[in-house]
């Protein structure tokens, strides 16, 4: 490795067999609801792969939903959220009288899911519900649970399968701790 970035040991946690086998459970749970002209709306940059995992194991469990993104930047300070969350790129979909499904890949203070579900909330959808890959078990800074959540987590920085620190780890096929 060259450049500044200092060498770090990752640690597997959720393995890309524990993985898929969560996100086929979720997708099952999610196709078993009676949703009016869904629309799942990913959260770049985090959620990528995740969201694209979720979506073919819903066309496995019968489901055709509409796929959108939304770019939000939640500033951070190395691995430590400020609390400013702003939109980068918005939705072009219309969301009125729509089933919305917001998929990110790590609930933590909460603040960027539930910014998100306000936001779209607001353009007048039937429904916001929240979808993430794993629930960080921490205190929330913002009142929000997330509806459908892969794995619970200690309040451990993780990376992979789309996660990451400063851009880098997300095409780790795995999610794991740092350990520096
Ligand atoms: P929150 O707004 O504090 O809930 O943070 C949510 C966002 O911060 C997630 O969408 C992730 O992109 C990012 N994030 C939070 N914790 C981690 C982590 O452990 N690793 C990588 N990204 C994280
Ligand atoms: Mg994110």
């Amino acid at each position: 490795m060259t450049g500044s970035v200092a060498a770090q040991t990752i640690e597997p946690l959720f393995s890309a067999e524990t993985i898929a086998a969560r996100v086929d459970e979720l997708a099952r749970e999610i196709a078993a609801l009676p949703l009016a002209d869904p629309i799942f709306v990913a959260v770049l940059k985090g959620s990528f792969i995740f969201a694209a995992d979720l979506v073919r194991a819903l066309y496995h469990h019968g489901l055709e939903p509409d796929i959108d993104f939304i770019f939000l930047a939640s500033y951070r300070d190395g691995t430590m959220s400020s609390g400013r969350v702003e939109v980068l790129r918005d939705v072009a979909s219309e969301l009125a009288g729509r089933d919305v499904v917001i998929v990110d890949d790590i609930l933590d203070s909460g603040r960027t899911l539930a910014f998100a579900k306000d936001l779209l909330a607001q353009r007048g959808a039937r429904s916001v519900r929240t979808c993430v890959l794993i629930d960080k078990d921490v205190p929330r800074a913002s009142a929000i649970e997330a509806d459908f959540a892969g794995f619970r987590c200690p309040n451990v920085y993780v990376v992979g399968y789309g996660t990451d620190l400063a851009n880098r780890y997300r095409e780790l096929p795995f999610i794991g701790r740092l350990v520096s």
